[in-house]
């Protein structure tokens, strides 16, 4: 497995790859979440890259860039065991040199969820993914259902740039009581992470009122919020019931159901989500 550090390397290796290659974005500290997408990659793929690197763009100034974990060792080992190709882990400086002026951005669906409560966030991801596609050209790229709207907002970046990649999303992996995998995790106390678990169980309420026949939108958002504020140290940032394509609010559930959702546990920020129908 190759290590690489700049873009220009980067590009070298990509000439000596076996086609097709799959490609694995990632900000590290390599979860079962990260590690099914690469197995997935190695599967349908004759090459896997996966990168490595903490965005600084798509963080807010308020945000946890500075203390996202970080364990660049670890991953390597990791990524190594899954029979990755090459790592792609550049500095800061070499993704964003003094000069760079420039941004890639989606329009409308990035106004909404997670890009209404943080500003530029998808911006910061999208400029990212593109510069990623660029340096690594892969055939497909693999993402997880966890961040769905950063999934849905990729696709419609990809399709109206006309970008010649497939996006894959992968299911999302959860711990054994149903917490979703994430590299934010560890920032919770063992009471908070208690209390998280009701993330899951108010999506599985919101699948239990659909199975029962419930279509009222808002009803689901009702409950799932009474359910949510059971636990004390839940403050909600958004719980929704929405469009998968239009990320609108729906009324009535007529076709597909986006169930999402953004809690803070203390200073621990969790998203998740469900599609029903
Ligand atoms: P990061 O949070 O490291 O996630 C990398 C990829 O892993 C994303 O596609 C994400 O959806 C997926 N993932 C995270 N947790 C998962 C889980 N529990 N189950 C399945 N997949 C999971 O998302 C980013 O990094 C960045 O925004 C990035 C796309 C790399 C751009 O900087």
């Amino acid at each position: 497995m190759k290590t690489i550090k700049t873009v220009s390397e980067m590009q070298d290796c990509r000439k000596t790859l076996a086609e097709p290659v799959g490609f694995v974005p990632t900000m590290g500290y390599l979860h079962g979440g990260h590690i099914s997408l690469v197995r997935k990659a190695r599967e349908e793929n004759v090459s896997v890259v996966v990168s490595i690197f903490v965005n600084p763009k798509q963080f807010g100034p308020n945000e946890d860039f500075e203390k996202y974990p970080r364990d660049l060792q670890g991953d390597l080992e990791i990524l190594e065991e899954e029979g990755v190709d090459a790592v792609f882990a550049p500095e800061a400086a070499e993704i964003y040199p003094q000069d760079f002026n420039s941004r890639v951005e989606v329009l409308g669906i990035t106004q909404k969820l997670e890009g209404n409560c943080r500003p530029g966030h998808f911006r910061g991801v999208t400029t990212v993914v593109n510069k990623l596609f660029n340096i690594v050209r892969p055939q497909r790229a693999y993402f997880g259902q966890k961040d769905a709207q950063q999934v849905i907002v990729i696709q419609k970046m990809v399709k109206d740039l006309n970008m010649n990649l497939e996006v894959i999303t992968c299911p999302t992996i959860r711990e054994e009581d149903g917490l979703a995998m994430s590299s934010r995790n560890i920032y919770m106390n063992p009471e908070e992470r208690q209390s998280a678990i009701v993330l899951y169980r108010s999506l599985m309420l919101a699948q239990d009122m659909y199975q029962r026949g419930e279509r009222d939108a808002e009803a689901i958002r009702k409950e799932m919020v009474r359910l949510i504020k059971t636990e004390e140290l839940a403050r909600i940032d958004y719980v929704s019931v929405a469009d998968p394509a239009t990320l609108d609010e729906l009324d009535m559930i007529t076709g597909k159901a986006l169930v999402s959702l953004a809690v803070k546990f203390g200073k621990t920020r969790l998203i998740d989500n469900v599609v029903l129908g």
